[in-house]
């Protein structure tokens, strides 16, 4: 039976899914719809589809969003969504092949989360699950880093967590996960449009203002109509908001960011230091997509910041070359 070899970073957001040989084939939002939150047996929708269905479903359909912080809160849910992904990716093949599935997971995860993930893992028909830090998984892409031995700073900014780390040649020097992601920033947009604009916006809205017109430049003039309910009467509200308001909430979310990059440098030996100096910060991560990131981020941080494209693929794209490095793969794999 010949092996199939997997990456798959199963993201509080999204679960994107990397087949060796073929690169990535799948990358969908961590939703799923079913009939019995407990109980689930049948996926009524799955990823894109269940994410449209967040805020407007009946009371006797639930929409779930699994994992959180690489923890998941509910394995029956998970289970199924990532069997309808697989099934999606492995044309229905998913117990006819032999499967090696390596997992990016957040720094400094419990091994008790870690050993959920692998047993339902195994409960899927995977043969073989391995696990990566995030940062670790990121850095392999970048090529002439790795080949140059220098050390830098690597940042992952997703939906429910941001990892960053000082890295040197496939090891982790310092880094934790921190709490802070997109979901917290669109949290912030409701509450700064129920402030601010006296109107109740969902946190499907203020992700799609943050991504249509989300900006951390100063003078950023783009601005986007949202609609919600009036705070006093419930009754429909349009209004439009602009890149400054956005920056408002989301600002202090990045500066957090940019406060755990500096503590990690500020734990690294002088020449660790002098090598960041010139090799920088990459960001990388849906988060990292925000207009403005770079200036923003070498202005706070006088270091050079590096985003690659698409960067919310970044950690899945990196895990993937690495299965055809087995030396190096053996060296991230965290047991
Ligand atoms: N242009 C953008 N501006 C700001 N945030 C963005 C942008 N694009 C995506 N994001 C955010 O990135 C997060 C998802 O990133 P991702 O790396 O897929 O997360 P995870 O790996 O945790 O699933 C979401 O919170 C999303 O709103
Ligand atoms: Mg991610």
């Amino acid at each position: 039976m010949a092996l199939l070899e997997l990456a798959i970073e199963l993201g509080a957001s999204n679960t994107v899914i990397f087949k060796r040989g073929s690169g990535i084939v799948l990358r969908e939002p961590s939703y799923i719809v079913v009939d019995d939150i407990n109980h689930p047996n049948t996926a009524i929708a799955v990823g894109y589809g269940a994410k449209k269905m967040v805020g407007k479903t009946s009371d006797d359909v639930f929409v779930v969003n699994p994992i959180s912080e690489g923890v998941i809160s509910n394995p029956a849910a998970t289970a199924l969504m990532l069997r309808e992904f697989l099934t999606k990716v492995l044309d229905g093949n998913i117990f006819r092949e032999r499967i090696k599935a390596v997992l990016v997971i957040p720094c400094g995860l419990e091994n008790k989360s870690k050993n959920m993930l692998q047993r339902l893992m195994f409960n899927l028909g995977i043969n073989e699950c391995y696990f990566v830090p995030s940062p670790l998984a990121c850095a392999a892409n970048f090529t002439d880093l790795q080949n140059s031995g220098l050390s830098a700073v690597m940042v992952n900014i997703g939906g429910s967590v941001t990892d960053i780390a000082a890295v040197n040649n496939n090891n982790i020097l310092y880094g934790f996960s921190m709490s802070v992601g997109g979901n917290h920033m669109d949290e912030a947009i409701c509450d700064y449009v129920q402030e601010n604009f006296k109107v109740l916006i969902s946190q499907v809205v203020a992700e799609k203002v943050k991504l249509e017109a989300g900006s951390l430049y100063d003078n950023d003039g783009a601005s986007v109509e949202f609609s919600g309910a009036d705070n006093e009467n419930k009754n429909p509200h349009v209004d439009v908001i602009s890149a400054y308001d956005i920056k408002q909430a989301v600002e202090p979310f990045y500066d957090m960011i940019i406060e755990g990059v500096e503590t990690i440098i500020n734990k690294c030996s002088p020449d660790v230091v002098s090598d960041i100096a010139q090799t920088g910060i990459y960001v990388c991560g849906g988060g990292a997509n925000i207009t403005g990131l770079d200036t923003y981020f070498a202005k706070k941080l006088s270091l050079p910041v590096h985003i690659s494209e698409e960067p919310h693929n970044v950690a899945t794209r990196g895990l993937g070359k690495l299965l055809s490095n087995p030396e190096v793969l053996a060296k991230v794999i965290k047991k």
